[in-house]
């Protein structure tokens, strides 16, 4: 017979079987059948050695495509047998001995999670909470609050000023708040006596950035004004907050500082947790950190908002809130709140 037909019709029985089948086993079986040692075209091949050698090369250069057909079609059937099934597989079963894949679930941030538990604290001693605009008019960040144009204590706060903001028929200038000070100014104003407010919220300075510094971050301002309120109360509410936020155990220490809308002014620390007020790395030494500043707001602060000075008294303080987390868990960097790094965030 002609070795090429018969070549051809192997072929032809190969592709036809190899189409039909649907399950591995007999893939192997066609695999040994055409493809092996003792398949009818290795038969074949070996009987070339009867035919004249013009032709063996022809015969030769058709059965070597002929098996690299072969051999193709045979990879596209296994992966077609694979597809099947993975699909029969997914449709019908789970399969236990997967790894369960993680699923990532967000949670609050560090920051976020302080305020919650200080705003909470002070909503429990009687405060609301009250929030304020991030852009803010010159007016309620610096005059209000007592620091007149030209005052020095505009030059502690570098200020993002607004390019073209300015009030009509005034001379106030928009500026991204330096602190959550304005809002007293404002609440003074505008809220019936008597008041008290928590004001959590961001604020923004000019100021390079390193592991302590950011341009922007984030306080907790609060007020009380009302008849008769004095410094015992103000020393009250704060011994009562770090014993509630820090613990029984952590000492309260008052100092005087000077703010421009607070008189008088006063500076807290907290005796150090990592070594009881000793004195270690964490608290430079000193055995104290310092968490707030405070004081008795200003007389002419109360005027300006339109409060009777000799009538109405209050106090307030300023908190900041990423130094906070920082010592509570040891972080080194300020820098890495809002890094937007998930390994740094999933630790909270
Ligand atoms: N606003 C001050 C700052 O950002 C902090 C501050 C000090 C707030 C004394 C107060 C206060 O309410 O009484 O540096």
């Amino acid at each position: 017979m002609d070795i090429k037909k018969q070549l051809n019709d192997v072929r032809n029985q190969a592709l036809k079987e190899l189409d039909d089948i649907k399950e591995n086993t007999d893939i192997e079986r066609w695999r040994v059948r055409y493809m092996g040692k003792k398949s009818q075209l290795a038969e074949i091949m070996r009987g070339l050695s009867d035919v004249p050698i013009e032709m063996r090369k022809t015969i030769g250069a058709t059965s070597n495509a002929m098996k690299a057909e072969l051999e193709t079609a045979l990879i596209a059937k296994e992966q077609e047998i694979k597809n099947l099934e993975l699909a029969k597989s997914a449709e019908d079963a789970i399969d236990v001995t997967l790894p369960g894949r993680i699923q990532h679930q967000g949670h609050i941030h560090p920051v976020t999670q302080a305020i919650e538990e200080i705003c909470g604290i002070f909503e429990g001693l009687g405060f609301q909470i009250v929030e304020g605009n991030e852009v803010e008019w010159d007016h309620y960040n610096f005059d209000a609050l007592n620091i007149p144009k030209e005052h020095p204590a505009r030059d502690t706060m570098d200020t993002f000023w607004m390019k073209g903001g300015s009030k009509p028929e005034t001379d106030w200038k928009m500026l991204l708040r330096t602190h959550t000070s304005p809002m007293q100014a404002r609440t003074m104003e505008s809220t019936p006596l008597p008041i008290r407010i928590v004001v959590p919220g961001r604020v923004y300075r000019y100021e390079a950035t390193d592991a302590t510094h950011l341009a922007m971050f984030t306080q907790i301002e609060g007020l009380a004004v009302d008849e008769g309120i004095t410094f015992a109360d103000l020393k009250g509410t704060l011994n009562e907050f770090v014993k509630r936020f820090y613990g029984p155990d952590r000492k309260v220490r008052f100092r005087t500082d000077f703010f421009p809308f607070v008189e008088p002014g006063a500076e807290i620390a907290v005796s150090c947790a990592i070594c009881g007020g000793e004195g270690c790395r964490v608290c430079g030494n000193s055995g104290w950190i310092e968490i707030s500043g405070c004081g008795m707001v200003h007389p002419s602060v109360l005027e300006m908002a339109g409060i009777d000075s000799t009538k109405y008294s209050g106090f307030a303080f300023g908190l900041g809130i990423e130094r906070i987390p920082m010592l509570r868990y040891g972080i080194e960097d300020v820098r890495n709140y809002y890094s937007g790094d998930l390994r740094f965030l999933r630790q909270f």
